[in-house]
């Protein structure tokens, strides 16, 4: 069985999606590549696929239980719905994950997970749903972890942060509060931003394109880019590649959601490219 399913839109619109992690790993929109993979990643599912948009769940960043990042997206996902063409055109799958005895043994919770990639005219829609199967109730934090593919970063800016609190990793600091509409990247940043881009989105603009990112029910955004030396440390990271990305992820991460038994946590993104 092929790793990687593929939706057509059209010959020159595209979506990838790996198995292992259900990892978006390319958006070709009018020919052109919007996601970021790096040359480097691994896609034989012996580690987490280093770009495109992995899925983070249950826990987001370190994690006393298992991996940094949760087991979602080193996870093999099961393809529920085979790609399918819509009456308006829009081309969508559906993957789902569940509990087994590797996820119960970091996390002792049952779990389904639902994910839907939809691939419209110029944009892309991927919505998850997490289902409380058990009969206990549980908590976790999940985000979408897109690497965005920007021609040149110093020549990108991103919006949709002003006011918002953050914390950044790499200063130590918490709650500071954003004073610049459009954020340049120029060093290594890694901030978790709360209740960002509401409602307004996320622009990632570079000169030639320009990408408008919403979410339902993500009220947190991570930006992160690891620069120069954190590049080079990263085995699966090309040297230079962070020259050519800027993650922007939408994600439930500065509290931890909570889901009794039977309940669903629907939640999703929406790149339009402008
Ligand atoms: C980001 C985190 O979401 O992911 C960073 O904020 C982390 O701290 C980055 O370095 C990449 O993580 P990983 O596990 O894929 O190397």
């Amino acid at each position: 069985m092929a790793n990687s399913i593929t939706l057509d839109w059209s010959e020159n619109c595209s979506a990838t999606i790996h198995l292992y992690g259900a990892t978006v790993t390319s958006w070709i929109n009018n020919g052109k590549e919007q996601l970021f993979l790096s040359s480097k990643s691994k896609m034989d599912g012996s580690k987490a696929i280093r770009g495109g948009i992995p899925l983070v769940f249950p826990n987001f960043g370190p994690w006393e239980h298992g991996p940094q990042h949760g087991f979602a997206r080193i996870s093999w996902w099961k393809i529920i719905e085979q790609p399918t063409k819509m009456s308006n055109g829009d081309v969508t799958t559906v993957l789902q994950l569940t509990d087994d005895d590797k996820t119960r043994n970091m996390w002792n919770h049952q779990f389904l997970l639902t994910y839907k990639v939809t691939l419209g005219e110029n944009n892309l829609t991927t919505k998850l749903e997490v289902t409380n199967t058990g009969s206990e109730q549980f908590d976790f934090t999940v985000l979408l972890h897109t690497y965005f593919r920007v021609s040149d970063i110093n020549s990108c800016k991103v919006s949709g942060f002003l006011g918002c609190n953050y914390s950044d990793k790499v200063e130590g600091t918490d709650n500071v509060s954003e004073a610049s509409k459009e954020i340049v990247i120029d060093r290594n940043i890694d901030r978790v931003y709360r209740l960002a881009g509401q409602p307004d989105g996320h622009l990632i603009s570079t000169p030639e394109t320009k990408l408008m990112l919403t979410k339902i029910n993500l009220p947190d955004t991570v930006l992160w880019n690891p620069w120069t030396e954190k590049a080079a440390a990263m085995s699966d990271f090309d040297d230079l590649g962070y020259l050519n990305m800027v993650c922007v992820e939408s994600g439930y991460v500065s509290q931890r959601k909570i889901l009794h038994a039977g309940e669903t946590l629907t939640c999703s993104q929406n790149i339009t490219v402008l």
